[in-house]
């Protein structure tokens, strides 16, 4: 049945398997492919230490991110969630891996950190080649979520002067996109007027349309305050509502607490505290996954017309090329390329059921 679910997760096939072309035949990192392009995804876009990881890993519900201070995102996460039966084996996998399943989420941690070096040389640079990585969970909602170098506003110890507008460029070429939706993470323990993201996201979304704003680190902010202003739109209006989260402290953070009892305490905080427990339906990380989930949904679904004649030119083009080139065509290119045509074709049938809403003979 061609369910909402399984149009993100053909999405996140055609995004993958564009990547893996995209590698031979893009210029430098920044020229994705136009197909990829036209796909939405959401980004992740905070400050240093704002609290991204950890509303990724909320998210998720899983540790499994490299930490500490400084830089430590240094490519973009591509991360693609996909929900599966409930009582199935929770695995990760990379693009870069295919044949491996990564049952232990510290290997995962391991691995994103060494995959980051490989290419950054275990410098402090960064680099706009993005790494895949897929979680098969029943425990998540089918999501893509883009994590991105952290903006800041000097360099650090051992980086050159230049990084803080080359991090600033990166993340911009993300959420400049018209599909891209923008996950804005600014702490609450912060004047919001100083929030990078906002100020980001003010710039290339000025309506708010597709920026969410996220208040990280409530319990955190000065006894006597709150941020009732932010969180009920008062101080920085946008479209969708603010969700708040509270997230592990450093200090839960080294005691190991696991993320499911991390997410029961954000659900006790928020429906026991006299400033947001009127508010505390619409808080929370597990809220903020459903709410996304949601609005990705729709968006593929308002798309659905500009993404299937896209794919129809994509057919026509790989067709083509394959016409031309003769079959069978050898390597991982080849097998690539038959790959992103059957999953555009099957793409195609499913949006034309949704287009034709089942009517027989719905031939547009
Ligand atoms: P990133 O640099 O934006 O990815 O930020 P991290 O997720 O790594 O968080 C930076 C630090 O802030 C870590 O020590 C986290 O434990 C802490 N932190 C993040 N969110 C919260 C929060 O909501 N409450 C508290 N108390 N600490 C938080
Ligand atoms: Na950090
Ligand atoms: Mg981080």
């Amino acid at each position: 049945m061609a369910t909402m679910d399984s149009l993100i997760g053909l999405v996140n096939k055609i995004q993958r398997a564009c990547t893996v072309l995209g590698d031979h035949g893009g210029a430098d990192g920044f020229s994705l492919p136009t197909l990829w392009e036209a796909l939405p995804s959401v980004a992740v876009v905070g400050g240093q230490s704002s609290g991204k990881s950890s509303v990724l890993e909320s998210i998720v519900g899983r540790d499994f991110l490299p930490r500490g201070s400084g830089i430590v995102t240094r490519r973009p996460l591509v991360l693609q969630l996909h929900k599966t039966e409930n009582g199935q084996q929770e695995y990760a996998e990379f693009l870069h891996l295919p044949k491996r399943r990564f049952t232990d989420f510290a290997l995962v941690r391991k691995e994103i950190q060494d995959e980051t070096d490989r290419i950054t040389g275990k410098t402090k640079q960064i680099s706009p080649v993005p790494i895949h990585l897929s979680i098969y969970s029943p425990n998540v909602v089918n999501l893509t979520l883009i994590d991105l170098p952290g903006l800041t506003k000097v360099a650090v110890e051992g980086q050159p002067e230049s990084i803080v507008q080359e991090i600033e460029n990166m993340v911009r070429s993300y959420v400049e996109k018209p599909n891209s939706i923008i996950l804005a993470i600014s702490p609450a323990n912060q004047d919001i007027a100083t929030s990078d993201a906002i100020k980001l996201a003010r710039e290339v979304d000025p309506t708010g349309d597709r920026t969410f704003g996220v208040l990280t680190k409530l319990d955190l902010m000065d006894k006597g305050t709150n941020a009732l202003d932010v969180l009920e739109g008062r101080a920085y209006k946008l479209q969708h509502p603010w969700v708040g989260i509270v997230n592990r402290s450093q200090a839960d953070i080294n005691r190991n607490v696991d993320m499911i009892v991390a997410r029961r305490k954000e659900r006790e905080y928020f429906a026991s505290s006299p400033d947001y427990s009127h508010l505390s339906s619409k808080m929370g990380s597990e809220y903020l996954a459903k709410l996304l989930s949601k609005h990705l949904e729709a968006v593929i679904r308002a798309q659905i017309p500009s993404i299937t004649s896209l794919i129809n030119k994509t057919i026509d083009e790989l067709e083509s090329e394959m016409n031309h080139l003769g079959r069978p065509i050898a390597g991982d290119a080849g097998a690539q390329l038959y790959l992103i045509l059957e999953l555009c074709r099957a793409f195609d049938k499913i949006f034309k059921e949704h287009l034709d809403g089942g009517r027989p003979g719905g031939d547009r």
